[in-house]
């Protein structure tokens, strides 16, 4: 068997988030901040339909999930319980040449990986970010940047229970900002300090926890593959004991092929009731369950899938970046499923024409009633072509002088670079099932087939 290599060089992909308004630099005209990403127009409408589509899914569309937001600053005492104050620490090695800090875990020989000059021992160091609530800057009035969402939904169980009126099994979803103050950052936006998180806490009756642990990993690895994520660039991998979190009896990592390697994707925990058991002991509240079927009181089991906004606009990216020869150049293309695509639909006149510029308008008036729609009227219509190709969106609708007197435009697809006439006033009702993933050159009522029309 051959090792399957990436789909596409970081370098590459980079450089188009930049060039086309994915993703920028922060602070860039002061320099940039190391490892601190800010989305451009692009990327902020990627990212929200990945958080759409993961909310849809997992809270939306199923009746044992409700959704939650919590703070990012929580009672201090919150990590104490977690055991994040005394365990989130990674051990740091500093090269006494260079200075640059290391994971210990990360270093494989003895030396700088640098400069190969000499490292100190390692020490602990915790990654959580630290600040100071109200204006005096004391011990008394520490607070943390969260580390991850999911102890605000652990201290918010009996809120939950008491007002949603869900029976076990059921789940609490939150998605958010969570701070990390990693030694090592880098590999583009796959580790950052600050980052998104979208988490499930899915509580479960003991005893129940292991079948619940297999149901929900096979449901997280669904979810990307159905959003066109090539099975051959996703992976399982189940941790070891010695790697497990503190929290954690078994964790089993969704990885995927990013452009640097196999990483992690996804984490799926089982947590078991570590951590309503510590908050119930460290806050003296009650977070115990009364099953009214049973008649018992027991602490719920919880199983945590855990994903990354930003991991999975990256391999979102990268499994979509496509190559195509085309004639003496190269076409770029995003192959985005239609429900991540940025823009779903590009309106592009053949002409500015006053006439032809008012009828386009029209139409794109009433298609961004439903998606985001771009109009363009810039550039050669190959080039609108291609800028559309490269930022992926599915369809262009182009209208031309024809369109004026039959009142029909021109469908063109993405990937195929097929090309359909339809009566504009199907146009809506088209696109809505082809962005729906109906067979996409099937015809729909009216339409005909147009001749696939030069493209420069
Ligand atoms: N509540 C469990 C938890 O936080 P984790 O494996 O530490 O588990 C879950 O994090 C996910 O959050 C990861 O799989 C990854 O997608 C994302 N993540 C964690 N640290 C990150 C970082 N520094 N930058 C970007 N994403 C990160």
């Amino acid at each position: 068997m051959t090792e399957a290599t990436p789909n596409v060089d970081m370098e590459k992909l980079v450089s188009l988030c930049r060039r086309r308004g994915f993703v920028f630099p922060s602070s860039e005209i002061y320099g940039g901040l190391s490892s601190s990403w800010d989305y451009g127009p692009l990327g902020v409408e990627l990212k929200r339909n990945i958080k759409e589509a993961w909310w849809r899914a997992v809270v939306r569309e199923r009746d044992d999930m409700v959704g939650l937001d919590t703070s990012i600053l929580m009672h201090p005492r919150v990590w104490a319980a977690s055991g994040h104050l005394e365990r989130m620490s990674d051990s740091l090695v500093e090269c006494k040449n260079c200075h640059l800090r290391w994971r210990a875990d990360e270093v494989k020989g003895e030396t700088c990986p640098s400069c190969d000059g000499e490292l100190t021992e390692s020490r602990q160091f915790n990654v959580m970010f630290k600040t100071f609530m109200g204006p005096v800057e004391e011990d008394a009035s520490v607070v943390y940047l969260r580390p991850e969402t999911a102890q605000g939904i652990f201290v918010n169980f009996q809120n939950v229970v008491n007002t949603a009126r869900k029976r076990l099994p059921f789940g609490i979803a939150q998605m958010g900002k969570s701070f990390r103050n990693e030694i090592t950052t880098g590999n583009f936006i796959f580790r950052s300090r600050e980052f998104e998180q979208m988490e499930i806490e899915f509580f479960v009756k003991p005893g129940t926890d292991g079948e619940w642990f297999r149901y929900w990993v096979e449901e997280r690895l669904k979810w990307y593959v159905d959003l066109g994520i090539r099975k051959e660039n996703l992976r399982l991998r189940p941790h070891g004991q010695e790697e497990l979190a503190h929290y954690a009896s078994m964790c089993s990592d969704v990885e995927y092929l990013f452009p640097m390697g196999w990483a992690e994707l996804e984490g799926i925990a089982n947590r078991g009731d570590y951590d309503l058991r510590q908050h119930t002991a460290i806050s003296g509240k009650s977070l115990e369950y009364y099953d009214d079927a049973t008649r018992e009181h027991f602490i719920p089991y919880v199983i945590e899938p855990s994903a990354g906004v930003d991991r999975s606009a990256l391999a979102f990216l990268a499994d979509a970046y496509t190559e195509e020869p085309d004639k003496d150049e190269v076409r770029v293309l995003l192959r985005f499923h239609p429900d991540i695509a940025p823009l779903k639909v590009a309106v592009l006149p053949l002409s500015r024409k006053e006439n032809l510029a008012a009828y386009a308008r029209d139409v794109y008036a009433d298609l961004r009633r439903e998606w985001r729609v771009e109009f363009d009227d810039t550039q050669s219509i190959g080039r609108r072509y291609r800028r559309q190709d490269e930022i992926g969106t599915p369809f262009c609708v182009t209208v031309d002088f024809q369109s004026l007197e039959d009142n029909r435009a021109t469908i063109r697809e993405r990937d195929t670079m097929n090309q359909i006439r339809v009566p504009i006033s199907e146009l809506k009702s088209t696109l809505s099932a082809k962005l729906g993933g109906e067979d996409l050159f099937v015809l729909p009522p009216g339409g005909e087939i147009w001749k696939v029309e030069k493209e420069d």
